[in-house]
């Protein structure tokens, strides 16, 4: 193997240990805990998982967690009441409703009632709007974990090709967006791939940073690598009970000059940055105190 491994387990809690003493400073100053609210419609084990796991992450860095947990028939309805609430509720500063959501509920429809300065996914489209204009509220968390794995490995992102694959509203477009903007860690020259994208592999071997967001198993192959390149795996797809990513690191491993692993490489980050926005929506509020409340 002659890639380096991009350890985004190890950053992450580098970063969380930074959140932790942000957190600590914070409450002394304001005497006020951030509190996340985190909403789980359904019994999805995967997602189970996710929330606990964020729970967890909260606790350890000083933030409050609250879960809401509703059952797999829920209307649309009750569940806007339930934001509704926690939208009006002074005392939660950030607002998670964990994807994906049963059948029967629009997600858009959901995403666009939480209140924008509560968003801390960053699925709001006034976030949304706010990150393509390159003035971000917050940032969206798996995007800028994977963000902070490039800045903190060393990676050269000005100027290079980012190719991300996958067009999704939680990955591929914010990602794409992120390394777009002028700043440190973005300023690429971004090309976007899809499912209907041709000659993908003649694109691939193009990127000097690949970012695999495909949700296909150990898709991305060697030959679909340019030797050297920094490669990004997004890829959660349970394969007999395993989780495994979207690039074959087998064979990537051999080509690449650096590689994020699954797991132990951007699922941490993405909770971290998770943190980190619950703490700037706890200090929003802190500065707008008639603002942040619907
Ligand atoms: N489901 C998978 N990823 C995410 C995420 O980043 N946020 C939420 N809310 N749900 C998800």
């Amino acid at each position: 193997m002659t890639a380096h491994i991009i350890d985004g387990k190890a950053l992450a809690e580098k970063l969380r240990a930074a959140i932790r003493e942000d957190v600590a400073s914070f409450v002394a100053e304001t005497n006020v805990t951030p509190h996340l609210a985190a909403v789980l419609v359904g019994d999805d084990p995967a997602s189970a998982i996710y929330v606990r796991n964020k729970e967890r992450a909260c606790e350890k860095a000083g933030i409050k967690s609250t879960l809401h947990r509703l059952a797999a028939q829920t209307t649309e309805e009750e569940l806007l009441d339930l934001i509704g609430r926690l939208n009006a509720d002074d005392q939660v500063h950030g607002i998670l409703v964990q994807l994906p959501l049963p059948d029967q509920i629009t997600e858009k429809r959901i995403l666009d009632a939480v209140s924008a300065t509560k968003d801390v996914d960053a699925f709001h489209p006034e976030n949304v709007g706010l990150l393509v204009q390159g003035r971000p509220r917050f940032l969206p968390c798996t995007p800028h974990g994977i963000q902070q794995m490039l800045i903190h490995h060393g990676v050269q992102v000005p100027g290079a090709h980012a190719v991300v694959i996958g067009r999704s509203e939680i990955v591929g477009k914010p990602m794409a967006n992120l390394l777009l903007q002028k700043g440190e860690a973005a300023n690429a020259t971004v090309t976007v791939c899809h499912s209907r994208t041709k000659q993908l592999k003649e694109i691939t071997r193009q990127a000097d940073i690949l970012v695999a967001a495909i949700g296909l198993p150990r898709f991305i192959k060697g030959d679909m690598v340019k030797p050297g390149a920094t490669v990004i795996d997004v890829g959660t797809n349970r394969v007999e009970d395993k989780l495994v990513g979207d690039v074959d690191f087998g064979q990537v491993s051999e080509v690449a000059g650096a590689i994020s692993p699954v797991p132990g490489g951007v699922g941490p980050m993405t909770i971290t940055m998770l943190l980190r926005n619950t703490l700037t929506a706890a200090a929003l509020k802190a500065r707008t105190p008639g603002e942040a409340g619907g």
